[in-house]
């Protein structure tokens, strides 16, 4: 366990500056970013909250996990913050209230003081359907032993509990918003949940995945996801839809409704658009989407279902590139950025900071310009093997078809994997060696829009580690069990 950090009495300026600080900014579009920390360089949490975050006037963040080093951060910004519980501790905090109780002072208390707190968010698309039925059983016990910490610790009033779920969960048989339930193989498990959220008059957070829905409902057109004057729109009975923004906030409405539930407020926990790894997945086409998004709300006219209500908060999906995300649903998992990994704008978009263009992050800084190639004057004939052993490790996705190097062709697109590898090892003399077929180079092999990236240097900022957080719940729970 880390030593409690206790409270110090701050001086009366200070302390006025920071009540000054913590009040709330005034009234602009219900949107965030969700910041997440899936990269093998992340970006440093002061340049995310300095160089990006307040220059941007971004309202509020949703961290995916409790990294101490963007907490500490975002102390005394006066940005809103939820912050995540990994899906790897619902078994430990369900199991444990003590368990529960540390995470809270830890992740919460330590920062309470500064940090402007409006949700823990526990778990992450617990019932996404490629993750069966696991963990399910601790979610809601995880969550109810989360908001009695919470409440120990006379935090409960300031923020509360709510539970990211996936809209597989309702929406994966019809796209008509009046068809949607709640899949009924997790009818206890939500019932529980709604019960709970309803007790603590919290709000549902859903995660939309308009990208995914595009790839899957053939019979929808681009136009429908992208906020377009749509020439037919969807029928529903006699409700017209002309987005899948709506239709999926109207779907939901309609399960809650269903099970009972239909004056529940709502959170969009993450919608976004991807930007390389898949056709269709461009810069150009993710600005659409987000523009159109942040406009519609904007217009503040709510859904059929529910006029001039918006959901509660909208949190686009996401701030940066993350290169280590999973790629099991697709190789554009890894460019939801609304920037690149390295703090640069992809697009332009209004995220508070209103009609000027987004500000890049300053003073970045990278590891020298080497890159890492195929040498063509060695023998290649068994380069496959190196090719592949490369991109299980690196970050290969924009060679996907689709992606921003797809048209690289061979041996071009050999040579973008073996920098990858590189960077990704901060550009050690192994990392390029590849059986003797690397080549170190200072000549930037970028072509057109396919870029060779160098990493950022990392070396001076601590990086979070979210597998130690992990590591320190779960001991503390085997601990309490005597199982070790
Ligand atoms: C379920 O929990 C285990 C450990 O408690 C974890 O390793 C796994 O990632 C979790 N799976 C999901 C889908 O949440
Ligand atoms: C819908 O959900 C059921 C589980 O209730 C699953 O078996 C089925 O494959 C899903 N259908 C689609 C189209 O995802
Ligand atoms: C699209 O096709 C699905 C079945 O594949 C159907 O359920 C849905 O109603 C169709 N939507 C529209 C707008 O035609
Ligand atoms: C919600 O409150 C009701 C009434 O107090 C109680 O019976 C129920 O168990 C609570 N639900 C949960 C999930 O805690
Ligand atoms: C669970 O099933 C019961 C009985 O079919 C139904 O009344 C209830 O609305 C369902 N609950 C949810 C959350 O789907
Ligand atoms: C959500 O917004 C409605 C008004 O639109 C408000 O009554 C409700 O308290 C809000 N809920 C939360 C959880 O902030
Ligand atoms: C390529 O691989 C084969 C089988 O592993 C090996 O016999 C051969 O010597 C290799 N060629 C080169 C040029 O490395
Ligand atoms: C590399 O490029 C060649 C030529 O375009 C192509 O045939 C091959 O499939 C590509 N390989 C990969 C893994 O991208």
């Amino acid at each position: 366990m880390r030593p409690s950090c206790g409270r110090h009495p701050l001086p009366p300026p200070l302390l006025l500056l920071l009540l000054h600080a913590l009040t709330p900014p005034p009234a602009a579009a219900p949107v965030g970013v969700n910041w997440g920390f899936s990269s093998s360089h992340p970006f440093p949490a002061a340049q995310v909250v300095r160089g990006l975050l307040l220059p941007n006037s971004v309202p509020r963040v949703r961290l995916a996990a409790a990294s101490p080093d963007a907490l500490a951060a975002l102390s005394g910004t006066g940005v809103a913050v939820t912050v995540g519980v990994p899906n790897e501790l619902l078994r430990p905090l369900a199991t444990s209230r003590k368990a529960a109780a540390a995470w809270v002072h830890d992740n919460v208390n330590r920062y309470a003081s500064g940090v402007r707190f409006e949700y823990v968010a526990v778990g992450d698309e617990s019932f996404l359907l490629n993750y069966g039925q696991q963990n399910q059983s601790f979610l809601v016990t995880a969550a109810a032993n989360i908001q009695r910490a919470l409440v120990d610790a006379k935090l409960s009033s300031k923020m509360k509990v709510v539970v990211p779920c996936s809209s597989d969960l309702y929406q994966n048989t019809s796209t008509l918003p009046s068809k949607a339930y709640f899949r009924p193989e997790v009818n206890e498990t939500i019932a529980e949940l709604l019960s709970f959220l309803a007790n603590h008059s919290s709000p549902f957070m859903v995660e939309l995945n308009p990208f995914l829905s595009f790839q899957h409902k053939k019979n929808l057109s681009l136009d429908y996801y992208l906020f377009q004057l749509m020439s037919h729109p969807v029928s529903d009975g006699h409700i017209k839809y002309d987005n899948y923004f709506d239709a999926s906030i109207d779907a939901l409405i309609t399960a809650l409704t269903k099970a009972g539930f239909s004056n529940m407020d709502i959170i969009v926990g993450g919608v976004g658009w991807p930007s390389d790894g898949a056709v269709n997945a461009t810069p150009v086409i993710a600005q659409s989407f987000m523009t159109g998004l942040v406009n519609h709300l904007a217009r503040k006219s709510g859904t059929p279902l529910r006029p001039k209500v918006l959901p509660n908060e909208t949190y686009l999906f996401s701030l940066l590139d993350e290169d280590q995300r999973s790629i099991a649903s697709g190789s554009y998992e890894r460019h939801y950025g609304i920037f690149t990994f390295d703090g640069q704008a992809k697009y332009h978009v209004n995220l508070g900071q209103g009609s000027k263009a987004l500000e890049n992050a300053p003073d970045v800084q990278y590891l020298p310009s080497k890159w890492c190639v195929l040498d063509n004057n060695k023998d290649i004939s068994n380069v496959s093997s190196s090719f592949s052993a490369a991109c299980f490790n690196a970050d290969c996705t924009a060679l996907s078809p689709g992606g921003s190097c797809s048209g690289i062709g061979w041996p071009g697109n050999v040579s973008y994997a073996f920098n990858s590898y590189y960077q990704q090892h901060d550009q050690s003399e192994e990392g390029c060696n590849f059986n003797g077929l690397g080549l170190i180079t200072t000549v930037d092999p970028s072509v057109d829009n396919c870029l060779f990236t160098l990493a950022i240097d990392t070396s001076t900022a601590s990086s979070f580690h979210p597998i130690l957080a992990i590591l320190q719940i779960l001991i503390l729970y085997f601990y309490t069990y005597n199982v070790l």
